[in-house]
């Protein structure tokens, strides 16, 4: 597949980070495991390493992004690289000339690293496909397609809460899956760290034809879909990314799939509640449920520093081990 060849080395290291699908499980729970241990870097009061001194890593935004930047910043900041931040928000496509220009007027500058946020499904990809060697490309989010980082911080958080057999465990996931990288990202890591049952709960319209494919359980029904969940994972309903009428209302979204604590009483009693942000409070779930002492949105929030310190370091710490 050619996305595994871009994204990993032939010693089975990571060069870039795309998408999900083309990691290994060992890889995954190897970025897991790091990200561990940079927890601590970031609970301490001197909260810097210097792994990626004398690094130069460009946050490339073409898609407005306060936490996802903002976590990025923070954790090549941690890891002591100097971190240059360009929002390119005005339009630009994934084979546009401009995008190509800006690329190589950033490698003329001796760049490592892009961050890339893009809201064309496989920039991110298209982007890796034309840098120099040297340079590593992470994906911060493109289109619907993929999300990884936010999937492998909500693995993370899980893996923390839940403990490490994923084997175990009903994840529901609710919401907008037609239009959310996140879901999909999701879908496919906790499909690689063999979770019992992963579900995905939603309207119709808002469930991608043939996603039984991926190997999740479709609902349609929130009661249902979210009985007896160790894990509830809400999304954003993407009004953005919609194009017509799929909803007839938010208020009525709200009513059948918004999440109180009402209708949480049959998930388990210790069901962990999540959500990539940013939320929409009165639609996707209540505030009493996303403020309550079973949601962990904050340590979501926290968790991206550590697992984007991880993906950082292994992507450009492997360059020096095994120079091309
Ligand atoms: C998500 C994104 O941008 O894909 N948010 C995020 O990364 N924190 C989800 C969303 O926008 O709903």
């Amino acid at each position: 597949m050619k996305n595994r060849n871009l994204q990993i080395r032939d010693d089975g290291g990571l060069r870039h980070l795309l998408s999900i699908s083309g990691l290994t499980n060992e890889l995954l729970t190897r970025i897991l495991d790091t990200a561990e241990s940079f927890a601590g870097v970031t609970e301490q009061t001197v909260k810097k390493v210097p792994l990626l001194r004398g690094k130069t890593i460009v946050n490339l935004f073409f898609e407005a992004s306060t936490r996802t930047r903002t976590t990025f910043e923070l954790a090549a900041k941690r890891l002591s690289a100097d971190v240059l931040n360009i929002n390119i928000t005005q339009s630009s496509t994934i084979k546009g000339e401009s995008l190509l220009d800006t690329l190589r007027n950033l490698e003329a500058m001796h760049v490592d690293m892009f961050v890339i946020r893009h809201a064309d499904s496989g920039a991110a990809h298209f982007i890796a496909s034309n840098v120099e060697p040297h340079i590593s490309v992470i994906n911060a989010g493109d289109g619907r397609h993929s999300h990884p980082t936010q999937a492998m911080l909500d693995m993370f958080t899980i893996r923390r809460i839940k403990g490490p057999d994923f084997g175990r465990l009903r994840v529901a996931i609710v919401g907008d899956i037609m239009h959310s990288r996140v879901a999909r990202s999701q879908i496919h890591a906790l499909n690689l760290l063999n979770t019992g049952d992963v579900r995905i709960v939603a309207p119709k319209t808002l469930i991608p034809a043939h996603c039984e494919a991926l190997g999740v359980h479709v609902f349609h029904d929130l009661q249902e879909g979210i009985r007896d969940a160790d894990v509830i994972i809400m999304l954003r309903l993407q009004r953005e990314r919609m194009l017509g009428a799929l909803l007839p209302s938010e208020h009525e979204y709200y009513e059948l799939f918004g999440v109180t604590e009402e209708k949480l009483a049959v998930a388990k009693p210790d069901v962990t509640i999540m959500h990539p942000g940013p939320i929409n409070r009165g639609v996707e779930m209540d505030s009493e449920v996303a403020d309550g002492s079973r949601s962990v949105i904050l340590e979501q929030v926290t968790h991206g520093i550590a697992v984007r310190m991880a993906v950082m370091s292994m992507a450009i710490r492997h360059r020096e081990e095994t120079p091309e």
